[in-house]
């Protein structure tokens, strides 16, 4: 099977990324796929303060990738700007969206909505975010795309777009499926009703920040004041958030947890996060540096591939234009 997916580069990754994407990677590398992760460079772009800051952050979210397991002899790491096929395929793909169909993305909701930003304000880029996502996927006729459930919209749209193409022009677009993530979602530390972000830094779980950062937010992480350990979203959403991290760290069944901290103290459980937290993400942690020595060579070599694969679906493209 072919699999591609991508993660715009914004920051340092963080448990919530862990959980929602790197983890399902790490998973489908085993399973012997071809299988494309792109760093959606291009897409980090619509929040020009971004501009300066994305080729530093790029090669260090490829360095984190890489020490976290994400093996490149298995999965393509590249580039979206290197493949300049993208932004040219998602040009033609544009004439196939409508403009409404944009409009109703939340992405672009979010900044005119959440934000307040007037419509008029929003950058271009913005609006034209989804069809670029929808030319990173079907320039390489994936048969799965894994995203996390925000992104399921612009897998909806992408379908629709490809649908649109083939009934219209010709039949060259698979119909890509979505891979949702089986992990449960990590919320903040400081309000386990929100998604960790990084928006939100005290609430969010950086993998490779400093060691007295991360055991101070643990110990910091709301809880309540029931003094029990057991898994209730709804009553007990900072320690149910706890008892997720602990699962994703050390991969027991819920059940088992529960057990095994009947009588413990929320302290001693915190306590026992943070050690898990280290025997899980030392060796990444300590394989940082090196690594990231070795991105150039990594990305070239997924450009390559990329540039191999994405180069057929072109000459189709160029054949009927
Ligand atoms: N929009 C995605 C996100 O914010 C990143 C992305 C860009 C992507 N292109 C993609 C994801 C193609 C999957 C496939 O997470």
């Amino acid at each position: 099977m072919r699999i591609l997916t991508g993660i715009k580069p914004t920051g340092s990754l963080h448990l919530g990324n862990y959980a929602g994407f790197v983890k399902s990677l790490l998973e489908l590398q085993e399973k012997g796929h071809e299988i494309f992760l792109m760093i959606a460079d291009l897409h980090a772009l619509t929040d020009p303060t971004n501009i300066k800051k994305v080729k530093k952050i790029k090669e260090n979210l490829v360095a984190e990738i890489v020490s976290l397991g994400i093996d490149p002899k298995k999965v393509a790491i590249f580039y979206q700007s290197e493949i300049y096929f993208h932004p040219y395929l998602a040009w033609i793909l544009s004439c196939f969206t409508s403009l409404g169909d944009l409009y109703r993305m939340h992405h672009f909701k979010e900044l005119t909505q959440n934000l307040k930003m007037k419509k008029e304000q929003v950058n271009a880029g913005a609006l034209y975010y989804p069809v670029l996502q929808a030319a990173d996927i079907l320039l390489y006729n994936p048969d799965l795309v894994p995203v996390g459930e925000d992104q399921k919209q612009h897998l909806e749209l992408t379908r629709e777009i490809a649908r649109n193409f083939n009934k219209k022009v010709k039949k060259i677009f698979k119909i890509p499926k979505e891979y949702l993530t089986q992990t449960a979602e990590i919320k903040s530390l400081t309000n386990p009703f929100k998604k960790m972000s990084k928006s939100d830094p005290d609430g969010c779980l950086g993998i490779f920040e400093p060691k007295n950062m991360i055991i101070q937010k643990i110990r910091k992480a709301v809880t309540d004041s029931e003094g029990k350990i057991y898994y209730n979203p709804t009553t007990k959403p900072g320690i149910s958030n706890l008892i997720l991290i602990y699962h994703l760290l050390i991969e027991k069944p819920l059940k088992e947890i529960e057990n095994e901290f009947q009588n413990s103290s929320y302290k001693e459980f915190k306590d026992l996060i943070i050690e898990k937290f280290f025997e899980k993400f030392g060796s990444a942690r300590e394989k940082k540096k090196e690594i990231l020595l070795e991105v150039p060579q990594i990305v070239k070599l997924g450009k390559e591939i990329a540039f191999k694969v994405s180069c057929q679906l072109i000459t189709e493209i160029e054949k009927i234009i």
